[in-house]
Parts: C-alpha cells; structure tokens; sequence
C-alpha cells in the first residue's frame, strides 16, 4: 500500500509532543511491515536540511488568495529513518526558531497543505491513502473532496487521527479566499460555530476518523471542546487505536543516553545507578523515592496543579521523598516552580526547557512518574515510564485509563480520578507508603516492563481501517 503520513511534526525532526513521536513511529513500523510509507512535514530548519542529505523533487509556488509563497519539496536521500520524508520548505513561512505560536500560524499551516496537494497531484502515482495529523492537516481531505485543482485526488480515501481535540485550526470566513477554488455549494461543511474550522471539516470530510486511544472515543462524545455532537455524527466511521512506542528508541538495554543501561532481569542495580546520576546532577537525596514530571507545564496536563502538590507533599513528607520537574509552557507555572527551589533544597528541582536525553535519564533513573492530566488522549509518557521500570502516578483519562490500572487492583500503577491538588498528594502518599514495601514495589515495576506497548500489532490497526475505506470507495 502507497500510504502517506501528513503533519506538523516528526520525531526526530521536529517535536514539541507526543505527535512527533506517533508521526516517526506508526509509519516506520508500516513501512517494515511491507507498505510504502511517506511523511510530509514542513521544513522548519535549514539547519536539519544542511546536516542531513537531501534531495530536490519538486518546486513550485503556493497560491494563498494575493499571496504567492514559493516552496520546494525536499526528500530526504538515505532512507536512514525507516520511510521516505519528504520536507515542504516554504522559507517565508517556516524558517523560524519555533515550530507553532505565530500569528500567521493559520496563513502557515494552510500553505503547507496546499503545497503538499500541489506536489503530489505532480506525481504519477496516486497514494492508495492519505493519513493526516491533527488540524494542521485538517483541511486536507476537504480540498481534495471539493477543490477543483485537486480532481485526481477526489477517491483516495484520507483519515483524520486526532491526537488532541482542544486545537481546532479555526479561522474567520474573511479567509476563505486563501482556499484554493472548490464547489462553493460545499462551503458549509468548512463550518462550525461560525468558523472555519479546520478539525471539524477534517472529521466531517475523512473517510475515517481515528483518536489515539479506545478510552479518549468515548470520552470525546461528552467533551471535545465544542465538537461533542459532531463526534456522535460520525461514530460509525470513527476508531480509537492506542497508540504504540517506539521500542528500538525507548529501550533501557540499549538506551545510550542513561549512565546505566539496563533490562528487567537487572533493572534494580540499574536503575538506581541512573537514580544516583540524576541527584547528584540536580541536588537530590538517592536514598529516598524520586518523583518526577516530564511534559509540557499546561493545564491540559494538570501542570499548574503541581506547584502547590508539590509544596504539600514535600512538607508533609520532610526530606523523605524528591521531586524533579523538566517541563516548559505556562510563564506562572515555570515561575511557581522554579521558585519551589528554594524552599526544598536537596529535595526539589526544575529544569525548565525541553531535553529529550535528560528525559531518558529521568525516565532511567525515576521511581514514580506523576500525570495528573486533565486531558490526555493518549498519553506516551506512561508507557515510556514502565518501560523503564518507573511506576506512573496518573488521572484515570483518556489513554491514561486505557494504560494504567490500580496496583489496588493488581495494576501496573496509581491512579486517581480528580485533577486536584488533593488526589495528587493522595496518591503520592501511597507511592510512598508502596516504597518502603520492596518486594511489591518491585513486582509492580516488574509487571509494567513486562508490558508489550509496541507498534507492530497497533500498525496493523491502521491498515485494517485503510481496507475498510479503500473497499468502501
Ligand atoms: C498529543 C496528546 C497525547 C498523545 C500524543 C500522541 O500530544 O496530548 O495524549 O499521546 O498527542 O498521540
């Protein structure tokens, strides 16, 4: 099959999230599994351009209503990632220091997804099925319904996978005209709540809907962020497929970015090795447990919550456990936690900023992994956490729900219902109540690195909902 990845992100590309990890995984494992799989992104760097090998394949220039924005198409030569990658490089609009949080971000998005159609309608063969990420893409599978120009790609059948349903792409009818000419007795279906807007078309335009977990389907029907009815519309062609992780990236046999590696035949040694790195790099006690928080510091996330849960458990519990945040987003949050520094000295640290290689070595080196997430569609870091023998500590949401159970309950993990300060601290207390008993501990860290989380029977997931739309077209 000829499949097609469409994003904004790809690990290790360009990640701000999750997205970029599913967008370089899912299509590495299809591609091993005998298809032919491309991802198109935009080229955000020439940096990555002028250390990697690339060639030129296509040039051409978008048309957004008066604007003209030239564009190459750039494939990447080696093949090194597992899947052919293909960057649309539209200087003007992507060569800048962060991937999103322009104010030209719709103006950018859409360019990129009429210049990916306008190259692919240049090819001679036409993809078999056009898998787009999020609302980035979302406007896609509208145009290649309606538009004029894109006629040939009228029967391939697209898919919308909605990693977040909180970001919609929305935008005013004043910029209709950026769309390239499409059968203006369609124009409602870009709609919703008198917007354009780019995720509901998406969902209402695919031939299939998939979210990145069973549990975030359901939950979506009663909250999607205004989307909920447009969700119990389209049910029948809608699928929730729990998202693998990338077993060859996220391996503590292999991992070279821990002091130590280590499998679960050996993972006690191992991880407290990692454990000991970690607090003599940030100032913290080894002999006591170490909870940590790795993500974006969003509310979404549960991260303005951590401040003041922190605060709390480290004072009830004085110099008896650490806690280690790596994170940015919300200024107030980063500012809370930072502050938190002072006050619990030897016992508490933040790192503000994005490090993928400290996120190994946290992930190595943890005892417990908190997300109080009050969304969280799927959510990677859990698995990534037991992976590495590191107990997570979550709100029973979305994909969290689907991956974590209770050790009450002969689970994997702690869980909690509330996104409050309170839960939080609750179920910190547990883990530290679960701490001093060794054995359990053990064997409940043992029961998530047993845990298979891998792509390859999630990618045969896809396929099969590719079949499903290929039949029916
Ligand atoms: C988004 C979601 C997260 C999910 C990821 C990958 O970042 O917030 O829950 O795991 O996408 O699908």
């Amino acid at each position: 099959m000829d499949i097609f990845h469409i994003g904004a992100e790809c690990y290790p590309v360009a990640k701000v999230g999750g997205l970029a990890d599913v967008v370089g995984a899912l299509p590495k494992y299809q591609n091993s599994a005998g298809h032919l799989v491309k991802v198109v992104l935009p080229c955000y760097e020439t940096k990555f351009i002028e250390e990697n090998k690339f060639d030129n394949v296509h040039l051409g220039s978008v048309k957004l209503g008066n604007f003209n924005f030239p564009f190459n198409v750039l494939k990447e030569r080696t093949g090194k990632l597992g899947y052919e990658l293909y960057l649309i490089e539209i200087p003007e609009l992507f060569d800048r220091k962060e991937i999103y949080g322009y104010e030209d971000d719709i103006e950018r998005f859409l360019s990129f997804q009429i210049a990916t159609l306008d190259w692919v309608i240049t090819r001679n063969v036409i993809p078999d099925v056009i898998n787009c990420h999020d609302h980035h893409t979302g406007l896609i599978p509208f145009m290649m319904l309606y538009a004029n120009k894109y006629e040939k790609l009228k029967n391939t059948p697209t898919v919308i996978t909605i990693h977040n349903s909180i970001y919609q792409g929305q935008f005013g009818f004043d910029k209709l005209y950026y769309l390239p000419e499409f059968d203006l007795s369609k124009v409602s279906v870009l709609e919703w709540d008198n917007k354009i807007n780019s995720l509901a078309t998406a969902i209402k335009c695919a031939s299939a809907v998939t979210t990145v977990s069973p549990n975030y389907l359901n939950e979506i029907n009663q909250s999607a962020f205004g989307l909920e009815s447009l969700f119990s519309l389209v049910r029948d062609k809608s699928r929730g497929i729990l998202n693998g992780i990338d077993m060859e990236v996220w391996n503590p046999a292999t991992d070279k970015m821990l002091e130590k590696k280590y499998s679960i035949k050996n993972f006690k040694k191992g991880k407290q090795e990692n454990k000991e790195k970690l607090c003599s790099q940030f100032d913290l006690d080894p002999t006591k447990p170490l909870f940590s928080f790795i993500g974006r510091l969003l509310e979404e996330k549960g991260a303005d919550l951590l401040p003041h849960a922190a605060a709390m458990s480290l004072s009830e519990n004085y110099k008896g456990i650490n806690i280690l945040v790596l994170g940015s987003g919300n200024v107030e949050i980063e500012k809370q936690l930072t502050h938190l520094q002072t006050s619990f000295k030897g016992n508490y640290n933040t790192v503000i900023g994005y490090d993928e290689e400290l996120a190994h070595l946290i992930y190595g080196g943890s005892d417990f992994l908190l997300m109080p997430s009050r969304v969280e569609p799927c959510g990677l870091n859990q698995m990534y956490a037991m992976r590495y023998g590191t107990i997570p500590i979550v709100r029973r949401t979305g994909g969290l729900k689907d991956t974590v159970i209770d050790f009450g309950d002969e689970g994997n993990g702690i869980c909690h219902d509330q996104a409050s300060v309170g839960d939080i601290c609750y179920s910190i207390q547990r883990a530290v109540n679960l701490y001093e008993d060794k054995k359990k501990i053990n064997d409940i860290r043992k029961l998530g690195m047993g845990i298979d989380h891998s792509w390859e029977s999630v990618c045969q997931e896809y396929i099969e909902v590719y079949n499903l739309i290929i039949e029916k077209k």
